[in-house]
């Protein structure tokens, strides 16, 4: 029998990565990525990576539809994860947020529609309900059947949910005309080596070495988020591209434990040796107050169960990015810009 045919669309990236480490290790599989290549992402680990495995690149900046004409026409599971992130690139260029996340659902359905692949999984976003639990009162931990809205359709802060709004209905009602399977996962507040320098964790990691603060600033100190250790995010959803009760499905994949930003904040103090006080500042426009997913449908339907503890996830995030800052390496793409520094365009909230 021919080994499975696994495609990854974005698979340089953080989540990408850990797919990536995983089905190598623990799937006998063809696996093949395909990315842009963003600065540092071919680092060592990741060369490493391919080599022993043995594992296709395809390299090219995929809003391009010709660049599709590169993969092969016939996969058994493609993970559709590359996009544009986080809310700095959405305050300081929703157009290009908008521009490339449309394209690349726009040109990845052009190019199912005329491959033969069995399950897509498209990976979306908390995001698409964060305006639903801070407009609507609705329950949080919030389930995946809650409507899905974004609080100000003129706020650039919102583009990257309005993208990811429209991937996911594409791909659910794309998939049985295009003749393959979809399910979306959302994922929730993810974290651990290798998650870039545009988060809140690696940005902790530079503010506490530099030791120029005190008091150290707290930006949204009560806000809480449901923090998800990378291999866990990476369980799930291989889960959810393997079974066959996920076609046509959405799952929330992400952790239980809500933690506020202060609790978070002293803990990477706490783990880096910290001594000094602490503030509290105001957060970003548009930041959802609480967030924390309801997995009970993942738990029961894929057997999905997060098993590392946040702390513990923290632990080992904070040791990578601490060995990176002191190794002298460049941030590769521009780092993280703090809330009340970043100018944005757009038309600004209601
Ligand atoms: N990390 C999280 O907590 C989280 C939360 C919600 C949703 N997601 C979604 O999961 C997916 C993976 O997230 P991640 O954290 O690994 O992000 P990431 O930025 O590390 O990975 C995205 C990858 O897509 C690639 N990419 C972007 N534009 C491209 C283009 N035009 N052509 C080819 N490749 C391109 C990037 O180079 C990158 O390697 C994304 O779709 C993201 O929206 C992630």
């Amino acid at each position: 029998m021919p080994k499975p045919k696994v495609l990854l669309l974005g698979g340089a990236g953080f989540i990408g990565f850990g797919i990536a480490s995983f089905l190598a290790q623990q799937r006998d599989c063809d696996l093949t990525i395909a990315d842009q290549f963003s600065p540092g992402q071919k680092d060592s680990e990741f060369t490493e990576l391919v080599a022993r495995h043995n594992i296709t690149l395809i390299e090219g900046d995929f809003t391009d539809p010709a660049l599709f004409d590169y993969l092969e026409s016939e996969y058994d599971y493609v993970y559709m994860l590359a996009a544009v992130v986080g809310v700095n690139r959405c305050l300081e260029h929703p157009e290009e947020v908008i521009r490339i996340n449309t394209a690349l659902t726009v040109n990845t359905l052009a190019w199912l529609r005329r491959s033969r692949v069995r399950r897509v999984l498209f990976a979306s976003s908390s995001e698409c309900y964060a305006g639903t639990t801070t407009a609507f009162n609705y329950p949080v931990p919030t389930g995946e059947d809650v409507p899905l809205c974004v609080e100000d359709i003129r706020h650039p802060r919102y583009t990257y949910a309005v993208t990811k709004m429209l991937g996911e209905s594409a791909f659910l009602n794309c998939a049985v005309p295009y003749g393959f399977e979809a399910t979306v996962v959302r994922y929730q507040n993810v974290f651990g080596p290798r998650m870039g320098f545009k988060h809140v964790i690696p940005h902790l990691v530079e503010r506490f070495l530099s030791a120029s603060e005190n008091p150290f600033q707290i930006y949204g100190a009560d806000q809480t988020r449901a923090f998800c250790y990378i291999s866990d995010a990476v369980e799930g959803s291989v889960r959810a591209v393997e079974s066959p009760r996920a076609a046509g499905k959405v799952y929330h994949i992400g952790a239980t434990e809500e933690v506020s930003i202060e609790t978070l904040v002293r803990a990477v103090g706490d783990i880096m040796g910290y001594r000094g006080g602490y503030a509290r500042a105001p957060t970003y426009p548009g930041s959802v107050a609480r967030r924390c997913p309801d997995i009970s449908k993942a738990r029961a339907e894929l057997g999905y169960q997060p098993k590392v503890p946040w702390r513990e996830g923290l632990e080992r995030t904070v040791a990578w990015y601490c060995r990176f800052f002191e190794s002298g390496a460049r941030i590769p793409d521009g780092g993280f810009a703090a809330p009340e520094g970043l100018s944005y365009r757009g038309a600004g909230s209601a």
